[in-house]
Protein backbone atom coordinates (compact mmCIF):
# COMPACT_ATOMS: atom_id res chain seq x y z
CA UNK A 1 0.00 0.00 0.00
CA UNK A 2 1.23 3.29 -1.15
CA UNK A 3 -0.89 5.09 1.56
CA UNK A 4 -1.76 7.94 -0.83
CA UNK A 5 -4.99 9.19 -2.04
CA UNK A 6 -3.82 9.97 -5.72
CA UNK A 7 -5.44 7.57 -8.20
CA UNK A 8 -2.31 6.11 -9.86
CA UNK A 9 -1.64 6.73 -14.04
CA UNK A 10 0.08 4.33 -15.79
CA UNK A 11 0.89 5.51 -19.32
CA UNK A 12 2.42 3.64 -21.92
CA UNK A 13 5.01 6.27 -24.24
CA UNK A 14 5.14 4.04 -27.54
CA UNK A 15 7.58 6.43 -28.80
CA UNK A 16 8.18 5.92 -32.35
CA UNK A 17 6.82 2.22 -32.72
CA UNK A 18 5.15 0.31 -33.72
CA UNK A 19 4.16 -0.78 -37.47
CA UNK A 20 0.38 -0.29 -37.45
CA UNK A 21 -0.60 -3.99 -37.69
CA UNK A 22 1.88 -4.75 -34.32
CA UNK A 23 -0.09 -1.69 -32.59
CA UNK A 24 -3.42 -2.99 -33.52
CA UNK A 25 -2.62 -6.41 -31.96
CA UNK A 26 -1.19 -5.02 -29.23
CA UNK A 27 -4.83 -3.33 -28.81
CA UNK A 28 -6.71 -6.89 -29.13
CA UNK A 29 -4.20 -8.54 -26.28
CA UNK A 30 -4.29 -5.60 -23.90
CA UNK A 31 -7.82 -5.40 -24.09
CA UNK A 32 -8.33 -9.22 -23.81
CA UNK A 33 -5.95 -8.85 -20.60
CA UNK A 34 -8.16 -6.16 -18.97
CA UNK A 35 -11.29 -8.89 -19.64
CA UNK A 36 -9.87 -11.59 -18.67
CA UNK A 37 -8.83 -9.05 -15.21
CA UNK A 38 -10.60 -6.09 -15.37
CA UNK A 39 -8.30 -2.77 -13.45
CA UNK A 40 -11.04 -0.37 -12.86
CA UNK A 41 -10.41 3.10 -13.23
CA UNK A 42 -10.80 4.27 -9.75
CA UNK A 43 -7.68 2.08 -9.00
CA UNK A 44 -5.64 3.07 -11.97
CA UNK A 45 -6.13 5.63 -14.64
CA UNK A 46 -4.31 3.55 -17.93
CA UNK A 47 -3.28 5.57 -21.29
CA UNK A 48 -1.42 4.75 -24.08
CA UNK A 49 0.85 7.38 -26.12
CA UNK A 50 1.18 5.89 -30.18
CA UNK A 51 2.58 8.02 -33.15
CA UNK A 52 0.60 10.60 -34.55
CA UNK A 53 -0.04 8.40 -37.55
CA UNK A 54 -1.70 5.62 -35.12
CA UNK A 55 -3.74 7.72 -32.62
CA UNK A 56 -6.79 8.39 -33.99
CA UNK A 57 -7.01 4.16 -34.76
CA UNK A 58 -5.65 3.11 -31.96
CA UNK A 59 -8.30 5.63 -29.92
CA UNK A 60 -11.72 3.71 -32.37
CA UNK A 61 -9.90 0.32 -31.28
CA UNK A 62 -9.98 1.10 -27.68
CA UNK A 63 -13.56 2.49 -27.85
CA UNK A 64 -14.36 -1.69 -27.12
CA UNK A 65 -12.65 -2.04 -24.30
CA UNK A 66 -14.16 -2.89 -21.00
CA UNK A 67 -11.87 -0.42 -19.24
CA UNK A 68 -11.62 2.71 -20.36
CA UNK A 69 -7.67 3.73 -21.70
CA UNK A 70 -6.68 7.48 -22.71
CA UNK A 71 -5.03 7.58 -25.96
CA UNK A 72 -2.23 9.96 -25.22
CA UNK A 73 -0.59 12.84 -28.30
CA UNK A 74 3.08 12.32 -27.42
CA UNK A 75 4.00 16.35 -28.28
CA UNK A 76 1.72 19.36 -29.73
CA UNK A 77 2.61 21.89 -32.00
CA UNK A 78 4.04 25.61 -30.27
CA UNK A 79 1.47 27.12 -32.36
CA UNK A 80 -2.09 27.39 -32.02
CA UNK A 81 -5.45 26.97 -33.40
CA UNK A 82 -5.10 26.34 -37.24
CA UNK A 83 -2.76 28.03 -40.31
CA UNK A 84 0.33 27.56 -42.50
CA UNK A 85 2.31 25.39 -40.40
CA UNK A 86 3.67 22.59 -42.11
CA UNK A 87 3.80 19.33 -40.01
CA UNK A 88 2.67 20.32 -37.28
CA UNK A 89 -0.66 19.59 -35.08
CA UNK A 90 -2.22 21.98 -32.55
CA UNK A 91 -4.00 21.39 -29.31
CA UNK A 92 -6.95 22.26 -31.01
CA UNK A 93 -7.10 20.15 -33.48
CA UNK A 94 -6.16 16.92 -31.40
CA UNK A 95 -9.09 18.65 -28.78
CA UNK A 96 -10.95 18.21 -32.25
CA UNK A 97 -10.41 14.64 -32.99
CA UNK A 98 -10.92 13.47 -29.34
CA UNK A 99 -7.80 13.74 -27.72
CA UNK A 100 -7.53 15.36 -24.47
CA UNK A 101 -4.34 14.12 -23.14
CA UNK A 102 -0.34 15.15 -24.54
CA UNK A 103 2.84 14.54 -23.08
CA UNK A 104 5.13 17.87 -23.19
CA UNK A 105 8.79 18.36 -22.30
CA UNK A 106 9.91 14.41 -22.87
CA UNK A 107 13.89 14.44 -22.54
CA UNK A 108 13.74 12.93 -25.99
CA UNK A 109 12.07 16.13 -27.22
CA UNK A 110 14.01 18.28 -25.10
CA UNK A 111 17.32 16.94 -26.34
CA UNK A 112 16.86 15.85 -29.72
CA UNK A 113 14.65 18.38 -31.32
CA UNK A 114 15.67 21.58 -29.38
CA UNK A 115 12.35 21.96 -26.99
CA UNK A 116 13.55 24.64 -24.88
CA UNK A 117 11.28 26.33 -22.28
CA UNK A 118 10.02 28.68 -24.05
CA UNK A 119 8.95 26.65 -26.64
CA UNK A 120 7.69 24.12 -24.09
CA UNK A 121 5.93 26.66 -22.11
CA UNK A 122 4.06 27.88 -25.45
CA UNK A 123 2.82 24.08 -25.63
CA UNK A 124 1.74 23.75 -22.53
CA UNK A 125 -0.51 26.88 -22.45
CA UNK A 126 -1.36 26.15 -25.86
CA UNK A 127 -2.77 22.75 -24.65
CA UNK A 128 -3.84 23.57 -21.53
CA UNK A 129 -5.97 26.55 -23.11
CA UNK A 130 -7.77 24.13 -25.76
CA UNK A 131 -8.44 21.97 -22.51
CA UNK A 132 -6.32 19.40 -23.14
CA UNK A 133 -4.57 17.32 -19.82
CA UNK A 134 -0.80 17.69 -19.85
CA UNK A 135 1.62 15.30 -18.58
CA UNK A 136 5.07 17.23 -18.25
CA UNK A 137 7.99 15.56 -18.65
CA UNK A 138 11.21 16.43 -16.19
CA UNK A 139 14.31 15.02 -15.04
CA UNK A 140 18.20 15.32 -14.97
CA UNK A 141 21.02 14.14 -16.85
CA UNK A 142 23.86 11.60 -15.78
CA UNK A 143 26.23 14.68 -15.63
CA UNK A 144 23.73 16.93 -13.80
CA UNK A 145 23.46 13.89 -10.73
CA UNK A 146 27.05 13.69 -10.19
CA UNK A 147 27.22 17.13 -10.28
CA UNK A 148 24.82 16.96 -7.29
CA UNK A 149 22.25 19.43 -9.48
CA UNK A 150 19.45 16.59 -9.97
CA UNK A 151 17.01 18.33 -7.96
CA UNK A 152 17.80 22.02 -8.88
CA UNK A 153 17.23 20.95 -12.27
CA UNK A 154 14.28 19.09 -11.90
CA UNK A 155 12.86 21.87 -9.32
CA UNK A 156 13.46 24.80 -12.11
CA UNK A 157 11.97 22.21 -14.73
CA UNK A 158 8.83 22.53 -12.58
CA UNK A 159 9.24 26.10 -11.97
CA UNK A 160 9.69 26.81 -15.71
CA UNK A 161 5.92 26.25 -16.49
CA UNK A 162 4.65 28.19 -13.43
CA UNK A 163 4.57 31.07 -15.26
CA UNK A 164 1.75 29.75 -18.24
CA UNK A 165 -0.26 27.51 -15.92
CA UNK A 166 -2.77 29.71 -14.87
CA UNK A 167 -4.08 28.70 -10.96
CA UNK A 168 -7.38 26.33 -12.05
CA UNK A 169 -5.95 24.67 -14.39
CA UNK A 170 -3.37 23.19 -12.50
CA UNK A 171 -5.34 20.22 -12.22
CA UNK A 172 -4.59 19.32 -15.65
CA UNK A 173 -1.10 18.98 -14.83
CA UNK A 174 0.45 15.41 -14.51
CA UNK A 175 4.01 15.57 -13.39
CA UNK A 176 6.41 12.85 -15.07
CA UNK A 177 9.78 12.78 -13.40
CA UNK A 178 12.48 10.25 -15.76
CA UNK A 179 16.00 10.72 -14.78
CA UNK A 180 17.36 11.24 -18.41
CA UNK A 181 20.20 7.99 -17.40
CA UNK A 182 17.44 5.51 -16.77
CA UNK A 183 15.43 6.08 -19.95
CA UNK A 184 15.43 3.34 -21.93
CA UNK A 185 19.28 2.06 -20.31
CA UNK A 186 17.43 -0.73 -18.13
CA UNK A 187 18.82 1.46 -15.06
CA UNK A 188 16.52 1.85 -12.83
CA UNK A 189 16.33 4.87 -10.06
CA UNK A 190 15.82 3.28 -6.53
CA UNK A 191 12.97 3.29 -5.87
CA UNK A 192 14.03 5.39 -2.43
CA UNK A 193 15.86 7.81 -5.14
CA UNK A 194 12.81 7.94 -7.12
CA UNK A 195 10.49 8.70 -3.95
CA UNK A 196 13.19 11.31 -2.97
CA UNK A 197 12.63 12.99 -5.77
CA UNK A 198 8.87 12.57 -5.94
CA UNK A 199 9.05 14.12 -2.26
CA UNK A 200 10.97 17.42 -3.42
CA UNK A 201 8.97 17.66 -6.92
CA UNK A 202 5.57 17.27 -4.40
CA UNK A 203 7.23 20.29 -2.33
CA UNK A 204 8.15 22.06 -4.67
CA UNK A 205 4.34 22.10 -6.77
CA UNK A 206 2.67 22.87 -2.79
CA UNK A 207 4.52 25.99 -2.98
CA UNK A 208 3.56 26.63 -6.20
CA UNK A 209 -0.13 25.60 -6.23
CA UNK A 210 -2.80 24.77 -3.58
CA UNK A 211 -3.64 21.56 -6.30
CA UNK A 212 -0.11 20.19 -5.50
CA UNK A 213 -1.26 17.66 -2.64
CA UNK A 214 -3.33 16.41 -5.65
CA UNK A 215 -0.73 16.21 -8.15
CA UNK A 216 -0.20 12.78 -9.75
CA UNK A 217 3.47 12.61 -10.21
CA UNK A 218 4.71 9.71 -12.42
CA UNK A 219 8.29 8.10 -12.60
CA UNK A 220 9.47 6.73 -15.75
CA UNK A 221 12.69 5.16 -16.86
CA UNK A 222 13.28 1.56 -17.12
CA UNK A 223 9.88 0.61 -15.52
CA UNK A 224 8.82 -2.78 -16.29
CA UNK A 225 6.82 -5.58 -14.26
CA UNK A 226 10.03 -6.48 -11.86
CA UNK A 227 10.25 -3.42 -11.02
CA UNK A 228 6.56 -1.64 -11.02
CA UNK A 229 5.31 -3.15 -7.15
CA UNK A 230 8.32 -1.49 -5.31
CA UNK A 231 8.13 2.22 -7.46
CA UNK A 232 4.19 1.81 -6.63
CA UNK A 233 4.48 1.03 -2.94
CA UNK A 234 6.32 4.71 -2.51
CA UNK A 235 4.07 7.60 -1.15
CA UNK A 236 4.78 10.16 -4.03
CA UNK A 237 5.13 7.76 -6.41
CA UNK A 238 1.84 7.68 -8.21
CA UNK A 239 1.86 5.78 -11.58
CA UNK A 240 4.03 5.23 -14.26
CA UNK A 241 5.33 6.38 -17.76
CA UNK A 242 6.52 3.48 -19.75
CA UNK A 243 8.34 3.37 -22.92
CA UNK A 244 10.01 0.03 -23.82
CA UNK A 245 8.03 -2.20 -21.38
CA UNK A 246 4.56 -0.86 -22.87
CA UNK A 247 5.28 -2.68 -26.80
CA UNK A 248 4.58 -5.82 -24.83
CA UNK A 249 0.76 -5.60 -23.78
CA UNK A 250 1.66 -8.22 -20.95
CA UNK A 251 4.48 -6.44 -19.34
CA UNK A 252 2.21 -3.13 -19.76
CA UNK A 253 -0.86 -4.87 -18.20
CA UNK A 254 0.91 -6.44 -15.23
CA UNK A 255 3.12 -3.00 -14.48
CA UNK A 256 -0.72 -1.28 -14.36
CA UNK A 257 -2.24 -4.22 -12.26
CA UNK A 258 0.95 -3.10 -10.32
CA UNK A 259 -0.46 0.18 -9.64
CA UNK A 260 -3.87 -0.53 -9.36
CA UNK A 261 -3.34 -2.87 -6.71
CA UNK A 262 -1.25 -0.07 -4.57
CA UNK A 263 -3.72 2.06 -3.96
P1 LIG B 1 11.74 3.50 -20.91
O1 LIG B 1 11.23 4.92 -21.42
O2 LIG B 1 10.64 2.91 -20.06
O3 LIG B 1 12.00 2.70 -22.16
O4 LIG B 1 12.97 3.74 -20.11
C1 LIG B 1 10.48 5.79 -20.60
C2 LIG B 1 10.15 7.06 -21.35
O5 LIG B 1 11.02 7.57 -22.08
O6 LIG B 1 9.03 7.59 -21.24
Amino acid sequence: MSGSTITPWVVGNWKMNPMQANAQQWVEDFTQLLKEQVIDSQSCRIGVAPTTLALLNIKDQLKNSSVDVMTVAQDVSRMAGTGAYTGDISAELLKDSGIDYVLIGHSERREIFGDHPQILNAKIKNALSAGLTVIYCVGESLEQREAGQAEAVVLQQICDIAAVVETEQWKNIVIAYEPIWAIGTGKTASPADAQNMHAKIREGLIQITSEGKNTAILYGGSVKPENAVELAACPDINGALVGGASLDAKSFYQIAHAFAQSK
